[in-house]
């Protein structure tokens, strides 16, 4: 593709027309005009996210061999199943922006793209599950619903659907832990040991304060993002704090309190310094997650040459 640089009296009406349609709520299309930053954020924003989707399908696809029942196993195939089918969208909203799957795979394996920090931490028992799905796809979805708002169509789009399946995967969580909290003592104990363990990983997920948020801002302005970290990580607490009641877990927060005057659950400090680490590419697992996604991709490697080469037979024959 070529593209013609426009003058600078074009470009300011390209610009202009960009501004008008992202105040005017329109959507932004592929073949759309868009600044240069907005795309670069969009790439980095999307990636990111599919990269997470992947990922993600390790923590729990290690549960799927012990699974307690055919039920329990059926459901988490389905769901780890699934969010590989979000990553499939993801990328595919990604390269309608004018990047190839294979550069992005490149830059997760290489390090140079990230994926939700939430996947390198280890899934120590089936209560983890569970707990991932109560939570981590709790959280997942807080972020997502308002995306589905976002200025870039072929984004916003994508996420209707993973909100949906979004939704099932947080259900079957809480499902899978209530089971466990209404069970044996053990039972209970090891949905409670869970609960703890990814309650404070969970916050994290919104990301930085809003005041150290280097991207924040601009994706804001630019209607990608909808609402500030600090305010969908408030949202998330008020969710769960009732749905723990109602789990008979508790979460592991003394400074959780009701704050009358702001109408919200007020809670305690999170370790800003373990995230650091973590994204750092010091968490508990994030040497083993980035060494099983290469390895996945290497053993794929003749899935894709057959493809390849199925399209290049099929495609000759109907010419
Ligand atoms: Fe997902
Ligand atoms: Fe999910």
């Amino acid at each position: 593709m070529t593209t013609i640089a426009p003058d600078t009296a074009s470009l300011a009406a390209l610009e202009a027309g960009f501004e008008a349609a992202v105040a005017a709520d329109e959507r932004i299309e592929p073949r759309d005009w868009m600044p240069d930053a907005y795309r670069a954020s969009l790439v980095r924003q999307i990636a990111q996210h599919a990269h997470s989707e992947i990922i993600g399908m390790q923590p729990e696809a290690n549960w799927i061999t012990r699974a307690p029942s055919l039920r329990r196993k059926a459901i988490l195939m389905a769901k780890v199943q699934d969010e590989a089918g979000h990553g499939l969208y993801l990328y595919s909203a990604a390269e309608t922006l004018g990047v190839g799957r294979d550069e992005l795979l490149d830059k997760l394996h290489s390090g140079r793209q990230k994926y939700s920090s939430i996947f390198n931490y280890p899934t120590l028992t089936w209560a983890d599950v569970g707990a991932i799905g109560w939570l981590v796809d709790g959280a997942a979805i807080t972020n997502q619903v308002p995306l589905c708002r976002c200025s870039y169509g072929p984004y916003a789009r994508a996420m209707v659907r993973v909100c949906k399946e979004e939704s099932f995967h947080q259900r079957q969580g809480y499902e899978l832990l209530l089971a466990l909290s209404r069970g044996t003592d053990a039972q209970h104990a090891m949905a409670q040991d869970a609960v703890d363990r990814w309650w404070w990983p969970s916050l994290m997920m919104f990301g930085p304060p809003d005041d150290e948020s280097a991207h924040s801002a601009r994706s804001m302005a630019w209607k990608i993002k909808r609402h500030s970290n600090d305010e969908l990580r408030q949202r998330f607490v008020d969710i769960c704090v009732p749905q723990a009641e109602s789990l008979g877990l508790t979460l592991p927060d003394p400074d959780l309190t009701w704050n009358e005057r702001r109408g919200h659950w007020d809670f305690g400090p999170i370790d800003w310094d373990e995230f650091r680490e973590v994204l750092k590419g010091n968490g508990p697992c994030n040497e083993q997650r980035i060494d099983q996604r290469r390895r996945a991709h290497e053993d794929g490697a003749w899935v894709r040459d057959a493809a390849a080469a199925y399209a290049a037979k099929h495609g000759e024959g109907n010419r």
